[in-house]
């Protein structure tokens, strides 16, 4: 069996890296998360100080990210040696990491790191460019998509499984704006925009459960291979 590159984007919340973590573990392939990378830098910048300095002058972003170190081990992301597996999840990365994602020299950065990680392959990848720019000669490439109002919902599960008194979680309306917002700006910025290749099979997962969904991607992983 030949081992595959699987691209999986597609908009916030639209169940990508439940579904790549999953398929990963089906096929035996590593699962890499590139929205956690991207949350990293985030994080980096904020707990830099530096956040209103870059967005005066976006070049100096490329300070932080020269020589930043992302890790992944098992479930964990790795932040210059620091586990930030939790502090990347928070509202507050989610609501800039749109900016700093679309600045060229994090973009860069990230792309190279991640080639790296993709090239022995067997690997599934998720994010909003790994069809159109990461991998463009993936063998499988999906597109998920779901109603923003069903993506807020998961959305809001998720924050209030992690944080039952409710402190912090915005409501509903909130998120979707957010979500929406976030969406919009990614599919609008000038590098590596949000986009579904032409190839890319598009699934809806609106009215798909978990199961389903991943059944989908593996029967047409288990065709490529
Ligand atoms: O996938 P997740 O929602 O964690 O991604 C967070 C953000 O990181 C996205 O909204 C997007 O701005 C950025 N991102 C990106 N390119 C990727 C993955 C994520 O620009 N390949």
């Amino acid at each position: 069996r030949k081992k595959i590159i699987i691209a999986i984007d597609g908009p916030a919340a639209s169940g990508k890296s439940t579904t790549a973590r999953k398929v990963a573990g089906l096929m035996g392939y590593t699962y890499i998360d590139t929205g956690a990378m991207y949350r990293s830098v985030t994080l980096k910048v904020i707990e830099s100080g530096m956040l209103d300095e870059v967005r005066r002058s976006p070049e100096k972003v490329e300070g932080l990210v020269k020589g930043i170190s992302i890790a992944f081990e098992g479930d964990r992301v790795l932040l210059d040696g620091r586990d930030v597996s939790g502090e990347i999840r928070d509202n507050r990365v989610a609501r800039e990491v749109s900016f700093i994602s679309s600045l060229k020299p994090v973009r860069d950065a990230l792309l190279v790191m991640q080639q790296e990680l993709g090239r022995g392959r067997g690997v599934v990848m998720d994010g909003r460019d790994i069809g159109t720019v990461v991998f463009p000669d993936a063998e499988l490439k999906i597109f998920l998509v779901a109603d923003a109002r069903e993506r807020a919902k998961r959305r809001h599960l998720e924050l209030q499984a992690k944080s039952p008194e409710g402190f912090g979680v915005p409501d509903l309306e909130t998120l979707e704006a957010e979500i929406v917002e976030r969406d919009r700006a990614d599919a609008l910025r000038e590098h590596a925009p949000l986009k579904k290749h032409p190839d890319a099979k598009e699934i809806d997962t609106s009215r798909l459960n978990i199961e389903e969904q991943v059944a989908m991607v593996h029967d047409f992983a288990v065709q490529m291979e």
